[in-house]
């Protein structure tokens, strides 16, 4: 299998794209054909990983133009993959020498700068979260907070957000404008929002609701289509907009 990466010299852009052969074995995912290389033709290829189990979110990347896990994408079934997101320039935007027929495109997740070949930096996603300072205040006097099976059932997809920001790197309106929070952070927020063991809902809202927040998304859904979680970002986003009316 042929795999065309994006290499980085100046840790800024993209300079060029460099070619592997890779030896497949059953079950491969794009993960151990980054390790493949790395191991055995260049060890200066950058990528992040921890998890390897879909858990951790730090191999987001953008695969054959798809945001997805380099984990959790098997090498076998990229090329029976069809798109279904709305396009932005990085969706599109390729090499001319790729031959999307025969080779796999390996390339860092958009909508976020770069550091090195596909490795991005997480620091304006992850200030999104601190900014709007979306976790659990504590409760005054009380040790312990209760919450019912039923009250949990309520944020249960959104709890499962591992942060991989794949959802950022779909989505048109990130490509477009810096200023928008992004699919994760408002999601988030709604999650805190809907909390039954939050003491003040409404503080979340008040962030997602600002001009950066909600009010900025079109509801195009690239993030449901990416969330490698069924978080559903876009219906969170839907739920802020129609509750608070923005
Ligand atoms: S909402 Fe989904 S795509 Fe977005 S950061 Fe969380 S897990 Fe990743
Ligand atoms: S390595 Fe942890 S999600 Fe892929």
């Amino acid at each position: 299998m042929i795999l065309r990466i994006a290499r980085s010299r100046d840790g800024v852009s993209v300079s060029h794209f460099d070619v592997f052969e890779v030896e497949t074995r059953r079950g491969m995912t794009v993960l151990d054909a980054l390790f493949q290389i790395q191991d055995n033709l260049d060890p200066s290829l950058a990528f992040r990983y921890s998890c390897r189990g879909a858990v951790c979110g730090s191999c987001a990347m953008l695969i054959d133009k798809i945001p997805q896990l380099a984990c959790r994408t098997q090498l076998a079934s990229v090329k029976e993959q069809e798109s279904k997101l709305r396009p932005f320039e990085a969706l599109t935007k390729h090499p001319n020498d790729w031959d999307s027929k025969t080779e796999i495109l390996i390339e860092p997740l958009p909508n976020l700068p770069l550091l090195k070949d596909l490795v991005v930096d997480m620091t304006e996603f992850y200030s999104a979260i601190e900014d709007m300072n979306l976790w659990a205040d504590p409760a005054k006097g009380e040790s312990i907070r209760i919450q019912s099976p039923e009250d949990r059932k309520k944020i249960e997809r959104y709890v499962d957000c591992i942060l991989c920001a794949l959802c950022v790197g779909s989505c048109p309106i990130n490509a477009e404008k810096k200023e928008y929070v992004g699919p994760a952070a408002l999601t988030k927020a709604y999650r805190f929002n809907q909390d039954s063991r939050t003491p003040d809902p409404e503080r979340y809202m008040a962030d997602a609701t600002k001009k950066e927040g909600a009010p900025l998304c079109d509801l195009i859904m690239n993030c449901v289509k990416v969330c490698p979680k069924g978080v559903a970002p876009g219906g969170a986003i839907r739920k802020i907009k129609q509750e608070h009316g923005v």
